[in-house]
């Protein structure tokens, strides 16, 4: 239509299990060879016939994957083999997948038939993150029982010197991640894109440990109270302290980009205070504070860290209207175990 070229339709597939912060990395550079994203995801039964149940539902996964910015379209329910026929019918150009080989169960490269045709571009996959590693990080954790108290801590803190340093980037609560972190991804996830004048600026805070459903569903509703959703991480001693034994999984870093990638996020404050401070109001010019239903603890000297937005009447509990929390993540993996 009018001399203009016509849009490149990218597809990708996939089981999108426990959509992590590798699975968004896939999408963004999928995203960056066309125009448009279309990204289709198998149904429970088809993933448990070809490598068993997933942890997440067909429906919990959708929406997922509906989540994460570079998406354009999902395509429920997609088989496990990728065809031309659905290339076609969702008229997309090429299939993007990572730099892996999936098989089906009978050993068959699910890719072979596009490959065949031309219509196959590889993108690098995410190094040191995968479901597998987000699953044994979990087994890990349940495995030791204990609670973290203050000799922990101190270890902790003795350790911090070295923290980052070495090739694992070992911390005492986040110990298995193996993701080394760049500002080059951090750059590649964020929008960098200031708040526009007489933007609605809403601010929020919390862990997001393993991002799943529930603060999807909290960042959409915080989302619809302003036009420019800006989030607060808390270091990962932090969310020990009020998550205590080994949370958070995820270190500080990968909840940054698994943060960046939800399409409601406008900002990412990297450690932010357990307390709302004034200071953080009038720096980022914050309108409303909100947080879900989920219970709030006080800080370290027992006070209420919402004290200040309250008495400024600019507070707000918002129910996401989803229970999911990171605890019954784990538990769903434990109940799995044998499964796995
Ligand atoms: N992917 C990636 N980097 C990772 C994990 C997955 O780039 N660390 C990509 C895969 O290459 C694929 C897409 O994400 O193109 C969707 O994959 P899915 O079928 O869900 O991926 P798995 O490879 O099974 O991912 P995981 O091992 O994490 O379950
Ligand atoms: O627990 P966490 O700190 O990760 O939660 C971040 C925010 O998401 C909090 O405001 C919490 O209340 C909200 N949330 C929610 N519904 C869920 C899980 C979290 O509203 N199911």
């Amino acid at each position: 239509e009018n001399g203009d070229k016509r849009e490149v339709r990218v597809w990708c597939d996939g089981c999108y299990d426990m959509v992590h912060f590798g699975h968004a990395n896939s999408l963004r550079q999928a995203k960056a060879l066309g125009d448009k994203l279309v990204v289709g995801v198998h149904n429970d039964e088809e993933i448990t016939k070809h490598k068993g149940p997933p942890v997440f539902t067909e429906e919990e996964r959708y929406k997922m994957v509906a989540g994460i910015k570079w998406v354009d379209e999902v395509v429920k329910a997609v088989p496990y083999v990728t065809t031309l026929e659905i290339l076609d019918k969702y008229d997309c150009d090429f299939c993007v997948h990572g730099d892996d080989i999936t098989m089906t169960a009978d050993g068959v490269d699910t890719y072979s038939i596009v490959k065949a045709a031309g219509r196959y571009k590889e993108v690098q996959r995410t190094a040191g993150v995968s479901t597998t590693d987000l699953v044994g990080r979990m087994l890990l954790l349940t495995r030791q029982h204990f609670r973290r108290g203050e000799f922990e801590y101190d270890v902790a803190k003795e350790h911090s010197s070295t923290m980052g340093q070495d090739s694992s980037a070992k911390s005492p609560w986040t110990g298995c991640s193996q993701f080394l972190p760049t500002t080059q991804k951090i750059i590649q996830f964020s929008d960098g894109k200031p708040p526009k004048p007489g933007d609605r600026i809403i601010y929020a805070a919390g862990s997001f440990d393993l991002f799943h459903v529930g603060h999807l569903d909290f960042l959409e509703k915080a989302r619809a109270q302003g036009d420019y959703l800006i989030i607060g991480l808390h270091t990962d001693p932090v969310v020990n302290r009020y998550q205590g034994s080994n949370y958070p999984i995820m270190n500080l870093h990968e909840r940054v980009l698994s943060v960046l990638a939800c399409k409601y996020v406008s900002e990412v404050v990297i450690g932010a205070p357990y307390n709302v401070t004034n200071d953080l109001m009038d720096h980022f010019k914050v309108d409303l504070v909100v947080h879900g239903k989920t219970p709030i603890l006080n800080d370290e000297n027992d006070a209420d860290p919402f004290a200040v937005p309250k008495q400024l009447g600019k507070f707000m509990i918002l129910d996401s209207g989803n229970d999911m929390t990171t605890e019954k993540i784990v538990e769903r993996i434990i109940t799995n175990r044998l499964k796995f």
